[in-house]
């Protein structure tokens, strides 16, 4: 079946050799290193993650842990602690390392009392259960500790349990640079936590970190640069689209209708291989009558697309977008790609336009395949574009 969610298992196609990669280091004790996924949205980061997880699941001596910053809902460093402690938890628990009847969740609103109870009878070190008790109680906000203090020490929990249990530790935190937004009071914590968070993780032994992030500019801040608290600390890797053939495959494994070589060249003109919108027209593809899918229905389909889905995905980032940065957009969908045509379309200085170029990279909307030539990067925003703004 097509789906707009992330994907493991039969479902998970192509990227076998970065999955290969993946897998191996992550579970070799040897290798200290964990990675960064860098992606735009939509390319499958988190399918990557939770596929890796799912291998490494099956591997003797290593326990995944997966956390997605994105499903954060107050955004605050208790939230986060919480999180960070219940995944460690309930990953240990399932691999039957941590002998806990609850899932974690109902430790985290358990009444203190029974919260006391359940950690003394967890056969672990004295030492561990003090420091399981201690952070939960910090995200309930008793105690004194700052938001670094108490995000390092959630982070801390997986690698002692690691230790504990002699086992390595492999945690994703999908989304990582939305640690940046996190808020305590009102106030951003910006940058001061995540250089916490590096000191601390220095010196684990056990747990290995990797992250990933659809923002490049974010995802600089956090690690690309040599400025960056995390710079060096992964293995990066990006994640592209889609070979043809796997979405060939996709096509072919979820549609009982067939597609005429026209109609595919055209989807594959369309979607570019990014994993959504090919589980998205398939999917819309998949309701239509009749044995085969000629190009007129895919077209069809494709402008009702971004019509109406179109509209959603779109309308937000572009409202958040500057007036001259719209109009930078809205030269290139046209095709113009070199920064003196743009400049000359747009009415601007070249300076201005280089300027924009790189303000609109860092938000991952453009992207420079080539020396001098530049290009908006999802070639579905392109369309849009190119259709609302004429
Ligand atoms: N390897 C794959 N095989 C088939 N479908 C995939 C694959 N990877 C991703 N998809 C599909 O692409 C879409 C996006 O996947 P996913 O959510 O993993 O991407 P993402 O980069 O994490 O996106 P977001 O920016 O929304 O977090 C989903 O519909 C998913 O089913
Ligand atoms: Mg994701």
């Amino acid at each position: 079946m097509f789906t707009l969610r992330p994907v493991c298992g039969e479902a998970f196609l192509d990227r076998e050799e970065l999955l290969q990669e993946l897998v191996e280091t992550l579970s070799s004790s040897r290798q200290k290193m964990g990675f960064a996924l860098v992606g735009p949205r939509r390319m499958g980061k988190t399918s990557l993650f939770l596929e890796t997880v799912r291998r490494l699941k099956e591997i003797p001596g290593v326990v995944p842990v997966y956390l997605s910053l994105w499903e954060l809902v107050e955004g605050t460093p208790e939230e986060l602690s919480r999180e960070l402690i219940s995944a460690s938890l309930d990953a240990f628990r399932e691999e039957g390392l941590l002998p806990l009847k609850v899932q974690a969740r109902g430790l985290l609103k358990a009444p203190l009392e029974l919260l006391r109870d359940i950690i003394g009878g967890m056969k672990i070190s004295l030492k561990l259960r003090e420091e399981i008790e201690l952070v939960l109680m910090l995200t309930r906000g008793r105690g004194q500790a700052g938001p670094g203090e108490l995000i390092s020490r959630a982070l801390a929990l997986p690698e002692k349990l690691a230790r504990e249990s002699g086992v390595r530790c492999a945690l994703f935190l999908d989304e990582f640079p939305t640690v940046l937004e996190l808020r305590q009071g009102g106030k951003p914590l910006g940058e001061g936590v995540v250089r916490r968070l590096r000191t601390e993780y220095e010196t684990m032994e056990n747990l290995v970190l990797s992250i990933s992030g659809s923002v490049r500019s974010t995802m600089e801040a956090v690690t690309l640069r040599p400025a960056a608290a995390f710079w060096r600390q992964f293995i990066v890797r990006e994640v592209g689209p889609l070979p043809k053939r796997a979405v060939e495959e996709l096509l072919r494994r979820n549609l009982d209708r067939t597609l005429t070589p026209e109609a595919l060249s055209k989807l594959w003109d369309f979607t570019q291989g990014i994993p959504f919108y090919v589980q998205f027209i398939g999917r819309e593809l998949s309701r239509g009558r009749g044995r085969t899918i000629t190009e007129a229905e895919v077209e069809k389909t494709l402008a009702e697309f971004l019509n109406e889905e179109g509209e959603v995905m779109f309308q937000e980032q572009w409202q958040r977008l500057s007036a001259k940065e719209r109009k930078i957009l809205q030269v290139m969908s046209h095709g113009y790609a070199a920064p003196t045509a743009i400049a000359r379309e747009a009415d601007e200085s070249p300076n201005t336009v280089s300027q924009y170029l790189q303000y609109l990279k860092g938000k991952g909307l453009v992207e420079r395949p080539e020396p001098g030539r530049w290009r908006i990067a999802d070639p579905v925003f392109a369309r849009w574009l190119g259709i609302h703004t004429r």
